[in-house]
C-alpha cells in the first residue's frame, strides 16, 4: 500500500521512535542508543536497542528490527496498513485518503481511466474474434488449440485483427484519449513518425485480470511460429508483472487446498480445461515476493508445474527459495519428455496429472536432485563431484531432515550414506560458489538461527560505515561497491543511496519486505562502534574483493586440475586465471 511520500514523514515526525517505544518499555540511554528488556521475545538482560538518530530500533537477542512501524505492528500484531492507522490515530493525523491531495486524487481518476480502457479493449477483441470475418484466423487458431466457446469466454479470450488502428478507431470514439490508451499499453509510439498504431496485431488475444476482477493487460500470441511468440503489456500504472498472477481472480472466492504454480496463459487454460482448475502462471518470468505473498493469501501450499526443459528447471529452482521463504509448503511436479503442463495433460488426463502431483517432491529433495543437472552420474568424477556439492547443502539442513536426503544422494551416486554423512558434517554449511545463486543470496537468515557468516558481517559493515559518512559512501561508490553485496536487501538499499545520499531511512525501511528490514536494522550493530568510517569501508572493501577474487581463482584452478580437458577448454581456463592474476596487481 502506498502512502503519499509527505504525509509519511509528517507520520514519522510526530511518531518519533522513543516516544512511541517507551509507552512499552523503560529506555535507558547507554552511548548513542536507548536499550531495554526486550518486548517482543522473553529475557532478563537488555538487548533490545534504539536509535534515535536513524529511527529505527533492533533487538540483539531475537533480531527483530525496523521502523516504529515494524514496531507496532509486531507489538500489537497488526498488518502495514493498520499500524500505519494506529500511528495515524496516536497523533491525531487523518488518513491520507481523506486529506485533500489533489495529486493523488487526479492520480485515481487517470488509473480509474485506464481501467475502463482496458476493459473496453478486451471487449473488443472479443468482438473482433465472433466477428464473421475479422475473427476467422482467430477462431481457427482457437479451434486447432481447443479452444472451446466456454473456455474463450470463461478467460475472456479475444482476437486482435490485422489492423494497424482498428482498436484505436473504436476506443477514440468511445471517448478515450490517444494518451490514456498510450499509458494503458494498447497502443505504441512511433518515434520517428511521431504516430500510433495498435499495439497487437493478427494475434490471440489473453485478458490478465487483477484479483479484483479488472482487466490489467494483455497477452497476445501470434498464430504461427513467428517471434516473437507472446506479446505482454509491459508496466503501466494499473499493472506491474511482478505483483500478480494470471488466473488467480477466478479463485477469489473459493477455498482451495493448493495451487499449482505453472509458466504460461495456455498452461492454466490447458489445465483449466482437464478440470485441474486451480493453477495460476507466473507468465514466463522468475516468481517474485509479491507474487508469493499473494499466494500465501490463498493456500499454504503451492506445486510448482514448470516445463520440462532446461530453462523451466532452473526458473523452478530460482521460484522455490522466494515461496519458502514466505512460508509457504513448496512442492515440485516434473513433466517427463520436456512436456510443458498443457501438453501433458493433453495426452495423460487429469488422473496423469493428479498422479504427478501425489508424486512431487519436496522442495529440498528437488534442490538435492536437482544440483545433479549438469553431472553425468555413470561418471565416476562426475559422481564424485556431484556427491560433494550434494553433501555440502545437505549439511546446512536441519540433523532431522539430513538422512532422507544423505539416501538419495546415495541412490544416485551408489556412495555408502555414512561416507556422505562424513562428507556433509565435514562442509556442512560451507557455502559453495558452485550452487546455484539462490542458494547462496539466501539474504537475510531469519530469527534465532545460526551464527552470522562473516561475509555478511563485511556487507553490513560496509554499509554502515556508508550511511555514518557521507565521505565513506564516496569511496564505496568509486570502487564500484554495488557489485559486492551478496545480500541483496545490502544491494538495494546501497543503490537506494548512491540515488540519494540523504534518504529517509524509516521511509525506505517501511516500504521493503520484513526481512530485509531486518537486516537493514542490524546496521544498528555496527553503529556508535565505528571511529573511522572511511578506513572501514576501504578496509572491507578489499577484503570483500579479495574474497570473490580469491573464489573464483582457486575454481578456475580446480577446475584446470580436472582430467579429460581438451586443448581449447584448457586454454580458455588458463586465459581467464591470467586476467585474474593480473586484475590483483
Ligand atoms: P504455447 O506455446 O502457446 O503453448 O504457450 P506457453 O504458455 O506454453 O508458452 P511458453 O511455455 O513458451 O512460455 C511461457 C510464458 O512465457 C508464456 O505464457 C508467456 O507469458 C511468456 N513468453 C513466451 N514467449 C514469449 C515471448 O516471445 N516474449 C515474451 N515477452 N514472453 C513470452
Ligand atoms: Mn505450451
Amino acid at each position: 500500500m502506498a502512502f503519499p511520500s509527505a504525509w509519511l514523514d509528517e507520520l514519522f515526525a510526530k511518531n518519533e521512535i522513543v516516544s512511541v517505544i517507551s509507552s512499552y518499555v523503560d529506555l535507558k540511554p547507554k552511548g548513542r542508543k536507548l536499550w531495554a528488556c526486550c518486548p517482543l521475545h522473553g529475557e532478563k538482560t537488555p538487548s533490545f536497542s534504539v536509535s534515535p538518530d536513524k529511527q529505527l530500533f533492533y533487538c540483539f537477542g531475537c533480531h527483530a528490527g525496523g521502523t516504529v512501524v515494524q514496531f507496532v505492528m509486531d507489538m500489537e500484531r497488526l498488518t502495514y496498513p493498520e499500524a500505519i492507522r494506529y500511528l495515524a490515530d496516536r497523533v491525531g493525523m487523518e488518513m491520507p485518503e481523506n486529506v485533500n491531495d489533489q495529486a493523488l486524487k487526479l492520480a485515481r481518476q487517470h488509473k480509474n481511466r485506464l481501467y475502463e480502457a482496458t476493459r473496453a479493449a478486451a471487449r473488443y477483441y472479443f468482438e473482433c474474434f465472433t466477428d464473421p470475418e475479422l475473427g476467422k484466423p482467430g477462431r481457427e487458431y482457437a479451434q486447432k488449440r481447443g479452444l472451446t466457446p466456454e473456455i474463450v469466454k470463461r478467460f475472456g479470450l479475444g482476437y486482435a485483427p490485422e489492423s494497424w488502428d482498428g482498436l484505436f478507431n473504436r476506443l477514440t470514439k468511445d471517448g478515450f484519449t490517444k494518451k490514456e490508451l498510450l499509458d494503458a499499453g494498447l497502443l505504441v509510439h512511433n518515434e520517428q513518425k511521431n504516430s500510433v498504431y495498435d499495439a497487437y496485431r493478427g494475434r490471440m488475444i489473453y485478458p490478465i485480470i487483477g484479483v479484483n476482477g479488472q482487466v490489467l493487460g494483455f497477452g497476445a500470441r501470434v498464430l504461427n511460429n513467428d517471434k516473437p511468440k507472446y506479446i505482454n503489456t509491459g508496466d503501466t500504472p494499473i499493472y506491474n508483472k511482478r505483483n500478480n498472477l494470471y488466473g488467480l481472480y477466478l479463485h477469489k472466492n473459493e477455498k482451495l487446498s493448493d495451487l499449482i504454480m505453472v509458466e504460461g496463459y495456455m498452461d492454466v487454460i490447458g489445465l483449466y480445461k482437464a478440470g485441474v482448475t486451480n493453477a495460476v502462471a507466473s507468465l514466463g518470468t522468475a516468481l517474485t515476493q509479491q507474487q508469493a505473498r499473494l499466494l500465501k493469501r490463498y493456500v499454504d501450499t503451492v506445486y510448482i508445474a514448470y516445463d520440462g526443459d532446461a530453462a523451466g528447471q532452473n526458473a523452478t529452482v530460482r521460484g522455490l527459495d522466494i515461496l519458502s521463504a514466505e512460508g509457504l509448503q513448496v512442492r515440485v511436479i516434473s513433466f517427463p519428455d520436456d512436456l510443458d503442463p498443457d501438453e501433458y495433460v493433453q495426452i495423460y488426463g487429469k488422473t496423469g496429472f493428479d498422479r504427478l502431483k501425489e508424486n512431487a517432491l519436496s522442495l529440498n529433495e528437488f534442490k538435492v536432485r536437482s544440483l545433479a543437472n549438469g553431472f553425468r552420474l555413470n561418471d565416476e568424477n562426475d559422481r564424485e563431484r556431484y556427491a560433494v556439492r550434494a553433501c555440502a547443502f545437505v549439511g546446512t539442513l536441519q540433523p532431522i531432515e539430513q538422512e532422507r536426503y544423505y539416501k538419495v544422494i546415495s541412490e544416485l551416486t551408489g556412495y555408502a550414506v555414512e561416507a556422505l554423512e562424513a562428507q556433509g558434517a565435514r562442509s556442512g554449511g560451507m557455502v559453495l560458489s558452485e550452487q546455484p545463486v539462490s542458494l547462496r543470496r539466501g539474504g537475510f537468515r531469519r530469527r534465532n538461527d545460526s551464527p552470522e557468516q562473516p561475509r555478511f558481517i563485511q556487507e553490513r559493515t560496509l554499509l554502515a560505515a556508508c550511511i555514518t559518512d557521507p565521505e565513506a559512501l564516496k569511496v564505496a561508490i568509486d570502487a564500484g561497491a554495488g557489485t559486492l553485496f551478496l545480500t541483496e536487501a545490502f544491494r538495494t538499499f546501497f543503490e537506494a543511496l548512491i540515488q540519494d545520499p540523504k534518504l529517509s531511512i524509516p521511509q525506505y525501511v517501511s516500504a521493503i519486505p520484513s526481512e530485509d528490514a531486518e537486516a537493514i536494522s542490524s546496521l544498528l550493530k555496527e553503529e556508535g562502534v565505528m571511529k573511522n568510517a572511511v578506513r572501514t569501508a576501504k578496509d572491507c572493501i578489499r577484503r570483500l574483493q579479495e574474497a570473490d577474487g580469491q573464489a573464483s581463482l582457486e575454481e578456475l584452478q580446480k577446475r584446470l586440475a580436472e582430467p579429460g580437458l581438451s586443448a581449447s577448454e584448457k586454454a580458455e581456463l588458463l586465459q581467464k586465471i591470467q586476467t585474474q592474476i593480473k586484475a590483483k596487481k
